[in-house]
């Protein structure tokens, strides 16, 4: 039972588990009892930079010498900066951004530009997917968040996914018509074919499994929307600033959106910041028409400068490539750390620096893996509702350390499944 005068968040209060950091540096991450902790999550998949980074604090520090308190219309250095370079980092042809104070307000903006846009007001987004906690971006998600607080937002609805290694629609990815993105073009159809205003997925989802689409995928859903007058709108949250081995997941895909959310990995995490990239097509509706979009601390410039920073340290620190480099090591080391042929190990997946394993275990062997990594000191994402564990490290982990961690991994999955095993057999 947590004694702590505030929530923890997505769990019920007396199974909340404090952890107290202290700092930390590069990949790892220190705890006041003296614990040193190998990241393999990237916390909550945000700390592309790593921890402690020094350039990150000292762009902080300066920016709070010089300018905090702003109201929305200012103009300040940081707030320029950060829009310019990320228009040049989007695709041709995207002329504006409008900043936010994380992911899941990036996705309620975006569905609002979106609504003002088209005038229609449906939504399309996939079952398997999460797209932030607000209401809007909740009813868009399709896990386990979205039931508790039904119902959401009206008019939205939820594709099947794009999942190869279970395909829903009874598929093998080498034999397929692409059913699931077919599918897309269908729900906009039924939906009445001028009534959604926009599709709102996750390029490739992140906590849902690390599902990868085939090539196919992306462009035939664009091609669906531009049938249908929709909006394409990318959710980069989690996916972008190099978490796939390119600035944008998209880019892996032949494919421009209208609109990319990002937050996340814009700042690494050394300040709340989020943003939606509009392509010119849809930002010039409003040089006409009232953008009904607004927040008091819209592109805060701690926000902006730890952006400016950030963008600096991917680029000087060739991240993006180094994730594409490693990402491989990755995916072929966690696959050698899974104990070989028992029939608790599912699918595994990876792209750059995210990857993910499925596993079939009861609750005890839940717990006993949670125990084992804790025992080694590693953050990894375990999500026992979806029967996945997803990796993420820092984009700037040292490849050693990152072997060390996947066999730390690979040992207590071997006692996590040999605690379930006992557990099963009869006595
Ligand atoms: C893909 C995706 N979109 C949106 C969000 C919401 O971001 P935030 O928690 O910053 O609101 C998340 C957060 O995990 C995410 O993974």
């Amino acid at each position: 039972m947590s004694d702590y005068p505030f929530f923890f968040t997505w769990t019920d209060q007396r199974r909340a588990v404090p952890i107290h950091l202290t700092g930390g540096d590069g990949a790892f991450v220190d705890t006041a009892d003296g614990g040193r902790w190998l990241d393999l999550a990237s916390f909550s998949f945000q700390a592309n930079l790593g921890h402690g980074h020094p350039r990150m604090r000292a762009a902080l520090a300066k920016q709070a010498e010089e300018l905090c308190v702003v109201m929305p219309n200012a103009i300040f250095p940081a707030k320029q900066e950060l829009a310019q370079r990320l228009l040049e980092l989007a695709p041709e042809g995207f002329s504006r951004v409008f900043f936010t104070l994380g992911g899941a307000e990036a996705i309620e903006n975006a569905l609002k530009i979106a609504r003002l846009v088209t005038g229609r007001h449906k939504l399309i987004s996939r079952y398997r997917s999460y797209h932030g906690a607000s209401m809007g971006a909740l009813s868009l998600s399709g896990d386990w968040r979205r039931p508790p607080l039904e119902p959401g937002l009206a008019g939205v609805v939820h594709a099947l996914d794009c999942y190869c290694d279970r395909c829903p629609f009874g598929h093998k990815v080498d034999t397929c018509q692409r059913e699931c993105a077919r599918h897309i073009g269908d729900l906009l159809q039924l939906e009445g074919p001028r009534s959604v205003a926009a599709v709102v997925l996750e390029t490739v989802v992140g906590a849902n499994g690390v599902l990868i689409p085939p090539s196919e995928y992306w462009p035939m859903v664009r091609e669906a929307c531009d049938r249908h007058g929709t909006l394409l709108v990318a959710d980069e949250v989690l996916s972008g600033f190099g978490r796939t081995g390119r600035c944008f997941a998209f880019e892996h895909f032949d494919v421009v959106p209208d609109m990319i959310c990002l937050a996340k990995g814009l700042t690494g995490g050394y300040a709340p910041l989020g943003a939606v990239l509009v392509h010119d097509r849809v930002a010039r509706h409003f040089d006409d028409n009232v953008l009904a979009c607004g927040l008091t601390n819209y592109a805060h410039p701690l926000g902006c400068a730890a952006g400016v920073e950030a963008l600096a340290i991917y680029a000087d620190e060739g991240l993006f490539e180094r994730a594409a480099a490693l990402g491989p090591t990755l995916l072929t080391d966690l696959r050698a750390a899974l104990p070989a042929g028992h029939a608790a190990i599912g699918p595994s997946r990876g792209i750059g620096l995210l990857a993910a394993v499925e596993l079939d275990l009861p609750a005890s062997g839940w717990k006993a893996l949670a125990a084992g990594l804790d025992a080694r000191r590693l953050f990894v994402h375990l999500y026992p509702s979806r029967g996945t564990v997803v990796f993420a490290p820092p984009l700037c982990i040292a490849e050693a350390d990152m072997k060390a961690g996947l066999a730390g991994f690979g040992e207590a999955l071997a006692e996590a499944l040999r605690a379930a095993d006992a557990d099963r057999s009869p006595s």
